[in-house]
């Protein structure tokens, strides 16, 4: 069975935060963000940065950690990768797979990304598998053909067993960063296409599709308020402990 826990408040650090930085993070944002029943809050920091998230929120285990990435083995010469297992010991609990800068500045295309997914969940880690459209893609009307690519590659590529561990992220490549956030009308249509896939590639239809792309603590409420925004990974806002526990208390 599934822990699935809405409303999800998912912050991904990218390339910030090091190992100090990370500690007084983390210190300051468990006095600003008390426990919040019924919600669920993660941190994806950079590998450097694990250990010190581990021992600085040894007392908040509410605080729950995930990894960037993940390489699709289990060991071998990949100079700079890590592993899910490596990830999993470290004390991860979660790995996001197929963000837009990995497929953009990696060149993590849907095979790799389905292949990571299938290595998250077999190392029994929790997958976030991140999709999105590029603006000229939206403009060209794609975003259905472009979500169902990405979703049916992972999808397809899973024993049915492995199918319902999945959580997703919708992320519009052309709100990542900018200040531009998608509406919350195109978060809730976008969502609904996310959902509208997954039960077409037999996945769990009520699976937790978190909202990315420009999320600030002004929006938070209009976001979490659109139909099947189950939750949040944000970037630029969760690298300041004020902002993102404001945003962590957001949709109440
Ligand atoms: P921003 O919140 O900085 O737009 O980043 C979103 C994102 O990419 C989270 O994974």
């Amino acid at each position: 069975m599934q822990d699935d826990v809405r409303p999800m408040f998912a912050a991904n650090w990218k390339m910030h935060l090091g190992p100090e930085e990370t500690a007084s993070f983390v210190q300051r944002f468990a006095d600003l963000h008390e426990v919040r029943q019924g919600a669920r809050v993660v941190f994806f920091p950079p590998y450097l940065s694990v250990g010190a998230f581990l021992a600085s929120s040894r007392s908040r285990p509410d605080l729950e950690l995930g990894v960037q990435d993940v390489h699709q083995e289990t060991a071998g010469a990949h100079t700079g990768a890590v592993s899910a297992p490596m990830a999993k010991q470290a004390g991860a609990r979660w790995a996001l797979a197929g963000h837009s800068e990995r497929r953009r500045e990696f060149g993590d295309d849907d095979v790799a990304v389905a292949a990571k997914v299938a290595r998250i969940i077999d190392e029994g880690l929790r997958p976030v598998l991140c999709v999105g459209e590029t603006l000229e893609e939206r403009e060209a009307g794609e975003l259905e053909v472009v979500l169902s690519r990405q979703i049916e590659a992972v999808l397809s590529s899973l024993a049915a067993d492995r199918l319902p561990s999945l959580t997703y992220a919708y992320e519009p490549v052309w709100a990542i960063g900018t200040g531009r956030t998608a509406s919350p009308d195109d978060a809730a249509q976008a969502h609904a296409v996310v959902r509208q896939e997954i039960r077409r590639c037999g996945g769990r239809t009520d699976a937790v599709i978190l909202y990315g792309g420009s999320v600030k603590p002004g929006n938070i409420d209009a976001l979490l308020a659109a139909p099947g925004v189950d939750g949040v990974l944000v970037g630029g806002a969760s690298l300041d402990p004020e902002s993102f526990a404001a945003i962590c208390a957001g949709g109440v």
